[in-house]
């Protein structure tokens, strides 16, 4: 996708300097950075400090986390080692482990000579199939979009929550994707942006990415869509996932819950768009998900620019105020009408992911 008309990914492996380079996410909408990561300590950091985020981005990271180890030292020890230091980087979304066991098999047994080879290749196969299946989430997601401007023959609204979009993935975005194709379409849409405190990924990068595509879209404080729904001005809320159960029950940044809550009270549809990777084939009860709890600073600071366009963090809570920072809730499938994925939109059970995946 754009930023300032220029085609981006979110991640890449530069043949020049034999690096990986990434947006640095932190510094968005305000600062445009590229950052090199050169060791596989820079990709744990990367994913911890969330200069990049968002499940399938965290996975790509991850995948390339593995082949700079290799590129360090390729004694299998320090390469097993550094792979579960990936995966420990953060818990919930499930991407990151899958993508480190996907690059751990494709190397087991494979001599010193073509290590190297074998990882970035297969680190660039993730990335590459991860942006081939946002595409299609959203050629499939556009069907649903179609379906509703069809009968309303007015311009689309679509609550969206957290980014989802191509920022969080290698590029087109899960949630996000359908709408890029409904703007491509020419469907008129407007996208409502929950803000998504405590970290701002709405505002700060959903908005920003519609913004660089110019898509209409309005930020709104995360208690707003409720009341929006009540006055019949969301049409339909597509969110992302970090990981879905196979029984249907969809873990998300903090509040999707309370919105699939008022979707469903509200009749309107609740879909949410997710890769095949991020679908978690072994745990059935979501209690047993690790839900990340961070910092609270994350809460009680806020950074944003100054007078001077400098950037700035300050204080906004009392000084011994105690704050709970949980980053992601879950869904219950009941409340999901659908799963959009690469190959096609199901319902939000075990039988139909099997169905769709396990045949
Ligand atoms: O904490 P983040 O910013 O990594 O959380 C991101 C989300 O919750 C996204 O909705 C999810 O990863 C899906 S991304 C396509």
């Amino acid at each position: 996708m754009r930023i300032d008309g220029k085609e981006y990914r979110t991640i890449w492996f530069d043949n020049k300097s034999q690096l990986v380079k990434i947006i640095d996410q932190t510094k968005l909408p305000h600062q445009f950075k590229i950052k090199d990561l050169k060791t596989v300590k820079d990709a744990i950091n990367a994913i911890k400090t969330m200069e990049v985020r968002g499940a399938p981005l965290i996975g790509g990271t991850a995948a390339y986390g593995v082949v700079l180890a290799v590129k360090e030292n390729n004694n299998l020890d320090f390469i097993k080692k550094s792979s579960e230091d990936l995966i420990k980087s953060r818990p919930t979304a499930i991407n990151l482990k899958w993508a480190v066991d996907r690059m751990m098999k494709k190397l087991s047994g494979i001599n010193s000579d073509e290590i190297l080879n074998m990882a970035l290749n297969e680190a660039k196969d993730i990335c590459n199939e991860d942006e081939k299946f946002c595409e299609n989430i959203g050629l499939n997601g556009l069907k649903i979009i179609e379906e509703i401007y069809k009968k309303k023959k007015d311009t689309v609204n679509i609550l969206t929550h957290c980014n989802a979009g191509w920022l969080a993935t290698i590029n087109w975005g899960t949630a996000t994707s359908p709408i890029y194709q409904a703007h491509k379409k020419g469907i008129p849409i407007h996208v409502w942006v929950d803000e998504t405190r405590p970290r701002n990924q709405g505002a700060n990068l959903t908005s920003y990415e519609l913004n660089e595509e110019e898509i209409s879209n309005t930020i709104i404080a995360d208690n707003t869509g409720g009341f929006l729904m009540q006055r019949g001005e969301v049409d339909i809320c597509i969110v992302g996932t970090d990981r879905t159960l196979s029984t249907g029950d969809v873990c998300n940044k903090i509040g999707t819950y309370l919105k699939a809550l008022a979707a469903h009270d509200n009749n309107i549809p609740f879909y949410v768009a997710l890769p095949s990777s991020t679908i978690d084939w072994d745990i059935k009860n979501f209690k047993d998900i690790p839900i990340e709890e961070r910092n609270p600073e994350e809460l009680s600071h806020i950074e944003g620019l100054d007078e001077n366009d400098n950037l700035k963090k300050i204080l906004i809570y009392p000084k011994k105020s105690k704050a709970l920072n949980l980053a992601f809730d879950v869904t219950p499938a009941k409340f999901v009408t659908g799963l959009i994925t690469e190959k096609g939109i199901c319902e939000a059970s075990m039988d139909e992911l099997q169905k769709m995946f396990r045949k």
